[in-house]
């Protein structure tokens, strides 16, 4: 018997052929005797497959399996023992064709007998391009040798085949069961390892990988840093140069401002004293000393007329504001010692010069008028000027 157990498809035509074929199957090609005792009960097998035609109605799938387990229509044939030893060096030599059956491929009518079980079961796995069963194998060993090379290069591409119940060849019936078979091999298959880690690739949560820290100043910065800092750059850029633009033109605002004289804000030059006879004789009134920097003296002593005039409040020897000594009748400073007369005439002291006398005239309300901004000097004979005095 063979090494390999037989298979449930095996074993299923094997009773479907018939107890009769136990005796072949168990019987080594090798023994001549025991062959050529098989020989009959293979025939017999052989007779005893059903057909459409003997049965008068098509076959079942389990008719049609045993019909392509025991490799077609059966043919009587009395074959020689002689001849079934002769064959077996054939069959065991036969490669597998890729199409058709293929010529070295054992069938009744090259042996002029009828198959044995372990013939018909390497001839139906030669035409399906499978290995040849373990039953047998004296027959199928040199086959085997040479089934890898035989195999890849006789493997037919696949075809479409009729369900297996409208099958009709054995050939087609025994390809259909292949492609059955492979594909529940396929779908029983457990995953490739590359499928098992897509799987757990897609299961798996995203971890987030921190990014590698570099040594490089321009490496350090990140797409955020290009788009965040580089704006923030630019603003302060922008506000640099408002301020510098700014400063600029401050400046030459400034400049220009430089080429035209300042306007003293001082206080006006003119101012009313009040009526002629507010005024007493030979008398100096001090009221606007202190503000306005002159004395009114309404006096007789320098024409001999009664006339008003405004003496300036300065020392002209250098600028001390002297003071008015009534009992003494004159001026006098403080702080060289100069002196002057209620005219205004210097008499003693470094003074050089007499007191000066402001412009006073007569508004048309009636009031007298002090200008400050023009002077009359004695030594000059401005005195004699109308607008250096006014007749009370
Ligand atoms: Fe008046 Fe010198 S400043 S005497």
């Amino acid at each position: 018997m063979a090494n390999k157990p037989m298979t449930t498809a095996e074993k299923l035509a094997a009773a479907r052929a018939g107890a009769a074929a136990k005796p072949a199957e168990s019987a080594p090609a090798s023994q001549p005797a025991e062959a050529e005792a098989s020989a009959p009960a293979a025939h017999v097998e052989a007779a005893a497959a059903p057909t459409p035609a003997s049965l008068g109605r098509p076959l079942t799938l389990a008719e049609k399996l045993a019909a392509a387990r025991a490799g077609g229509a059966p043919k009587p044939a009395a074959a020689p023992a002689a001849k079934a030893v002769a064959s077996s060096p054939a069959a065991e030599s036969a490669p597998a064709a890729p199409a058709g059956p293929p010529p070295d491929i054992p069938t009744p009518e090259k042996l002029g007998r009828p198959l044995t079980i372990a013939e018909k079961l390497a001839a139906a796995r030669m035409m399906s391009g499978s290995a040849p069963a373990a039953g047998a194998k004296p027959a199928a060993k040199p086959a085997a040798a040479g089934a890898p090379k035989a195999a890849a290069a006789a493997k037919p591409a696949a075809r479409e085949l009729p369900p297996l119940d409208k099958i009709s060849d054995p050939k087609d019936l025994a390809e259909a069961l292949r492609q059955t078979a492979q594909k529940k091999i396929a779908e029983s298959a457990p995953p490739p390892p590359a499928a098992k880690a897509g799987a757990k690739a897609k299961d798996a949560k995203p971890q987030t990988v921190p990014p590698k820290p570099s040594k490089g100043l321009l490496s350090k910065l990140t797409r955020r840093d290009v788009t965040i800092h580089i704006p923030a750059n630019l603003a302060w850029v922008i506000a640099g140069w408002v301020a510098f633009n700014a400063g600029m033109t401050a400046l030459t605002v400034m400049t220009v401002r430089f080429l035209f004289p300042n306007v003293l804000a001082e206080p006006p030059s003119t101012v009313k004293i009040g009526y002629p006879t507010d005024y007493e004789k030979e008398d100096v009134n001090e009221r606007f000393k202190a503000e306005w920097g002159f004395w009114v003296v309404r006096s007789t002593k320098v024409n001999g007329v009664d006339e008003i005039y405004a003496l300036q409040s300065i020392c002209t020897h250098l600028g001390c504001p002297p003071n008015w000594l009534a009992a003494e009748q004159k001026f006098k400073c403080p702080c060289h010692g100069s002196g002057f007369y209620i005219s205004g005439i210097n008499f003693e002291g470094p003074a050089p010069r007499p007191l000066e006398r402001f412009k006073v005239t007569v508004a048309d309300d009636g009031q007298i008028v002090v200008d400050k901004s023009q002077k009359f000097q004695q030594e000059l004979g401005q005195w004699s000027d109308p607008d250096s005095f006014i007749v009370a």
